[in-house]
């Protein structure tokens, strides 16, 4: 059943898990779960919590939920869904829960496309309802059929990339109505820039790309708000952001950059080419 629903086209590098499981529990020891975290989705499948070192906190996922799914549900519920970069399946999990009729997820890391699809198995999602491709996000959205997807999740991806313009063509293509964007920019100016940084590929919440000339390193590209906006006009999106500061969050542990402006969510819409009156 795990061969129908993985697709590999490119061996990532090896799963951490044991670490994951130990770096959980330090964290742990320590305290770092907030006291004023409000429990919520992720707290009914804990699985979560270490199938990924990645920003994998009760609080930092319960909020996400809040902001990319529990808002989002009607661009969600009885749709076909892409997620992009789509890490151990969190999010996939969380729209087919949501009620997504179908969800198709590209992660560059293999191991963590197999994590997706234990942890679906073990949730007792049913098998047709989730295809997991191990894979370049670049190559592996030109095998996806247009007019196929309703929304697309690009989570945690728009900055470990340099190639922001070429990302959202090929999203544009598929034609989707709307695009979930959840993204680091750059604050630091209000000029209409892409700040380029050297990201280490060994991360595992990092680009899975090197550089010709430095395989151990991505340069990758981080938008100011304003550069962000302007490349989402250019395909004709227009978009609305969820209000961090609005969303009765009271304890911020690990929610820094939503706090401070430096990470943004978003949902872009579109009027696909089919809704155009014809001409
Ligand atoms: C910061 S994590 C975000 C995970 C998840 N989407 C989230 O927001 O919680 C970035 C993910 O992108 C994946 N990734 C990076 N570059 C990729 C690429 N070129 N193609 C596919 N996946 C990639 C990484 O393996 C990692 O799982």
């Amino acid at each position: 059943m795990a061969a129908r629903n993985l697709q590999i086209t490119r061996l990532g590098s090896s799963v951490r898990r044991r670490a994951a499981l130990w770096l959980g529990r330090a964290s742990e020891k320590m305290g770092l779960t907030s006291s004023e975290a409000r429990p919520g989705f992720f707290d009914q499948y804990p699985r979560f919590y270490s199938t990924s070192i990645v920003n994998a906190s009760p609080e930092r996922l319960n909020e996400r939920y809040r902001a990319l799914i529990g808002s989002n549900e009607q661009l969600i519920r009885e749709k076909t869904i892409l997620d992009l970069a789509a890490h151990d399946g969190r999010w996939s999990f969380a729209a087919l829960k949501a009620g997504a009729r179908h969800v198709t997820g590209i992660e560059g890391r293999s191991n963590l496309a197999e994590s997706a699809i234990a942890t679906a198995q073990a949730y007792g999602i049913g098998g047709e309802r989730y295809r997991f491709i191990a894979g370049d996000v670049f190559d592996q959205i030109e095998l996806v059929q247009t007019n196929s997807i309703d929304t697309v999740f690009c989570f945690g991806f728009f900055y470990h990339t340099p190639h922001h313009m070429l990302l959202l063509s090929k999203i544009t293509q598929l034609n989707p109505k709307h695009l979930i964007l959840d993204t680091a920019i750059d604050p630091s100016t209000t000029d209409c820039v892409i700040r380029l940084l050297k990201e280490k590929v060994a991360a595992e919440g990092n680009s899975v790309v090197g550089q010709p000339g430095d395989p151990l390193h991505a340069l990758v590209g981080r938008p100011s708000r304003s550069a962000l906006e302007t490349m989402l006009t250019s395909f004709g999106w227009s978009f609305s952001y969820y209000d961090w500061h609005r969303a009765g969050i009271k304890g911020w542990h690990d929610l820094d950059d939503y706090r401070g402006g430096w990470r943004v969510s978003l949902v872009a819409s579109r009027r696909s080419s089919e809704d155009s009156p014809s001409a």
